[in-house]
């Protein structure tokens, strides 16, 4: 499998699939206990379908968005997601250049392995910076200080991760940073030397975002550790609307999936929401964003932008997200597969084919801009079970 013979998800991730040591690849395409709510995600899609209007006239189409203030020239977004120079040696210097040359968003991770400073310096995109809340709320204060002195325009706080999901797989392979491979773990690794060697030739692997507070890259603390010690699972709404005004621009929570916290969210202030269950990698079972998000968008698309992530591998998924009023539409995924087969080439071309998708797609609707999608064009199966 080459670069150039990859034409959608499955194709990327069967190359990072050859390319990766086996806990890594399981460490990005695993999910939370029987991964049922991480297949729903993508099901969920095709629970719907699509209805055309014909004789538009659809010569031009423009793809832009304008989401918390930022004006991005697509309506897809990169998630926020840990470790990426563990996947490639670039990390995310490659998902920056790719995201910076199509012009959308980027979720910089806290648990990611370049600084959110240097991201801000050397590439021009609007950066969502994504943090945890932290028991200790000097850290809090201290990481949105930080990421106010860089100019980033949006925090993006997870609030669906005040404890780690049990991911298997992981356990299986014993996946965790520092990495405490099992025999069969360390086997795997030892197959792709090429991976080993890329990774031990470049920069050495750190947590920038947060080695000033938590030695993990050292190897005193593990991730594990991480979220059971450090995060704060007593947090609550009012702790959050103390950090919304501390900040005093736009602010997002990752992870909303009800109606009643979407209201919250905008009574605290927040200017954002991404309906989210994590890529089905924290509580199996929850419902799939897509399936939920028509509720929440009624209740409050209005008033706050509503954003959804989970499942998304193709342009359709992304057309239907919008048509029932997302604002924009998150991949995670969907570019870090691309990042592990070929780093900056590998997401360049995945960004691609999702905007030629949309285009085509858009043109096929009979639609020249995210605005005339509604929901006069979709029409939900009914359940079978
Ligand atoms: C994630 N995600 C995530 N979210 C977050 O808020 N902080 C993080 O550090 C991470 N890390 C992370 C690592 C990996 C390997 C994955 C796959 C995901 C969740 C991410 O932002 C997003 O919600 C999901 O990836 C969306 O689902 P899809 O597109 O992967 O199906």
């Amino acid at each position: 499998m080459r670069l150039d013979r990859c034409f959608n998800f499955h194709d990327f991730r069967a190359l990072a699939r050859q390319r990766l040591p086996g806990p890594i690849f399981n460490y990005i395409d695993g999910a939370a206990d029987d991964e049922t709510t991480y297949r729903r995600n993508t099901q969920a899609f095709e629970d719907c379908d699509l209805v055309p209007s014909v004789l538009a006239g659809v010569a031009d189409v423009d793809l832009s968005v304008t989401v918390m203030g930022q004006r991005l020239s697509l309506p897809f977004y990169c998630s926020p997601t840990a470790l990426q120079r563990l996947f490639h040696y670039e990390g995310e210097r490659a998902v920056a250049r790719a995201v910076e040359k199509f012009g959308t968003m980027f979720g910089v991770s806290s648990l990611g392995t370049v600084s959110l400073e240097d991201l801000a310096k050397n590439f021009s995109f609007p950066q969502a910076y994504q943090f945890y809340f932290h028991k200790d709320r000097g850290l809090n204060r201290a990481m949105m200080q930080r990421a106010k002195e860089a100019g980033v325009p949006i925090m993006m706080l997870t609030v669906d991760s005040i404890t780690g999901g049990n991911r298997e797989r992981d356990l299986r392979t014993g996946f965790s940073i520092p990495l405490k491979l099992t025999l069969g773990g360390m086997a795997q690794f030892a197959i792709k030397p090429r991976w080993a060697i890329e990774y031990f030739t470049h920069e050495r692997f750190r947590l920038p975002q947060l080695e000033e507070h938590v030695d993990m890259g050292g190897g005193a603390m593990s991730i594990g550790d991480y979220f059971t010690k450090m995060l704060d699972p007593s947090m609550t709404w009012t702790d959050v609307a103390e950090m919304v005004k501390q900040w005093g621009g736009q602010f997002c929570l990752k992870g909303v999936m009800s109606v009643e916290d979407a209201r919250r969210a905008i009574d605290i202030g927040c200017t954002g929401i991404v309906v989210s269950n994590h890529g089905g990698r924290q509580l199996d079972g929850s419902r799939s964003a897509f399936d939920q998000l028509a509720e929440i968008v009624d209740a409050v698309g209005d008033r706050i932008d509503v954003l959804m992530d989970g499942g998304v591998q193709r342009g359709s998924h992304v057309l239907k997200a919008l048509s029932l009023g997302a604002k924009a539409v998150g991949v995670g995924r969907y570019y870090l597969f691309p990042l592990a087969a070929a780093g900056e080439a590998g997401v360049e071309r995945a960004l691609l084919l999702m905007r030629t998708e949309l285009e085509r797609d858009m043109r096929l609707m009979g639609c020249t801009n995210v605005g005339q999608l509604s929901r006069k064009n979709l029409r939900f199966r009914p359940r079978t079970a």
